[in-house]
């Protein structure tokens, strides 16, 4: 299809992903295999079926399921090179991937190996596929501050061997009953190391935890934020300020944070003048990846093709890749 090929052609970078969500039922099985792990389903198709979500929690259950496959480095590598082979076919430029190192080292993966997987793959595809990559290292909110400040201190040794991709700081998971405010001093000390910062907010939390993202965690872009709508002055500070929003239209589809993709906001915000990006956030549950986002916006949106190229345009300037590599996009 035409405008599928016009999507493709646009230069973009994918902002909110989550790599442990880019694991395919094949991939997951061939590791269970690798591993000797036995899943609790029989078949590929079996497993798949099963990606029927009423809300995030009914998704993070699955999701923190599936990534009990990976073990070794080679595992985290080949999952992430997977990904990224799939992202160049879209036209991604640049990608911000998150992990959640706490879901592998609460099952004695050591640190390293998510590092040195996730890493080695990110510069075999800087250097082979021409897709340069940044890493977030995620918190997961429903865990307590302190867990998150171990899992900083198991972090920061890996930091100079990283220092090229391990850009910034993310707030992920259960996001209802866990404000941002719980997390102000891990964010504040990681803001003080030089880290960027990002965090979910307004997926299914209220349009308060977007403001308390800005205002407490200090965060330069917020994740989701779909529920910012429900707070006209809000609004009005994000399109003045410019806040990114990483918008993922195919993951609240199938979180049923909208009732249709054609009841989504992603227009209305970004004709507002709201600095709106498009991104997959967990393309392997979610039933697409970002080429497929935008598609299935233009078709239930109307958005035309400057629309198209606004939204390309936003997620290279919402990027946290210097000036002069921006520019190269622009
Ligand atoms: N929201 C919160 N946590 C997550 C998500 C999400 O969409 N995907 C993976 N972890
Ligand atoms: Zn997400």
């Amino acid at each position: 299809p035409r405008l599928l090929q016009f999507i493709r052609a646009l230069p973009k970078a994918e902002l909110h992903l989550h790599i442990e969500g880019t694991l395919e039922p094949e991939l997951m099985f061939e590791l269970a295999r690798r591993n000797g792990i036995e899943l609790p389903y029989p078949t590929v198709e079996a497993l798949r079926a099963a990606y029927r979500f009423d809300d995030l929690q009914s998704f993070l259950d699955l999701y923190y399921a599936g990534a009990g496959v990976l073990i070794q480095e080679a595992d985290f590598y080949d999952m992430t090179m997977a990904y990224l082979r799939r992202a160049q076919r879209d036209g991604i430029v640049h990608a911000e991937i998150m992990f959640d190192p706490q879901t592998h080292t609460a099952r004695g993966v050591p640190m390293e190996t998510v590092f040195a997987g996730i890493g080695r793959a990110l510069r075999d595809a800087r250097d082979t596929l021409g897709v340069s990559g940044y890493l977030l290292l995620s918190f997961l909110r429903h865990l307590p501050e302190a867990d998150a400040f171990s899992t900083l201190e198991q972090a920061l040794p890996l930091r100079d061997r990283y220092q090229d991709i391990w850009m910034g700081i993310g707030l992920d998971s259960a996001e209802k009953g866990n404000p941002p405010e719980k997390f102000a001093r891990v964010f504040a000390r990681c803001r003080e190391l030089g880290f960027r910062l990002v965090a979910h907010a307004g997926e299914e939390g209220p349009a308060a935890y977007v403001r308390d993202a800005l205002d407490i965690l200090r965060v330069e872009r917020i994740d989701h934020g779909v529920r910012s709508e429900e707070d006209p002055d809000l609004m009005r500070r994000l399109a003045q300020e410019k806040v990114p929003l990483t918008v993922c239209p195919l993951s609240n589809l199938r979180l049923c944070v909208f009732p249709s993709l054609e009841d989504h906001n992603l227009a209305r915000m970004l004709r507002q003048g709201l600095m709106v990006t498009v991104n997959s956030d967990d393309p392997a549950y979610f039933g697409g990846y970002l080429a497929d986002n935008y598609l299935a916006c233009a078709e239930s949106l109307g958005l035309d093709e400057a629309e198209l190229a606004t939204l390309a345009g936003n997620s290279i300037r919402a990027s946290f890749l210097p000036p002069e590599q921006k520019a190269q996009w622009l």
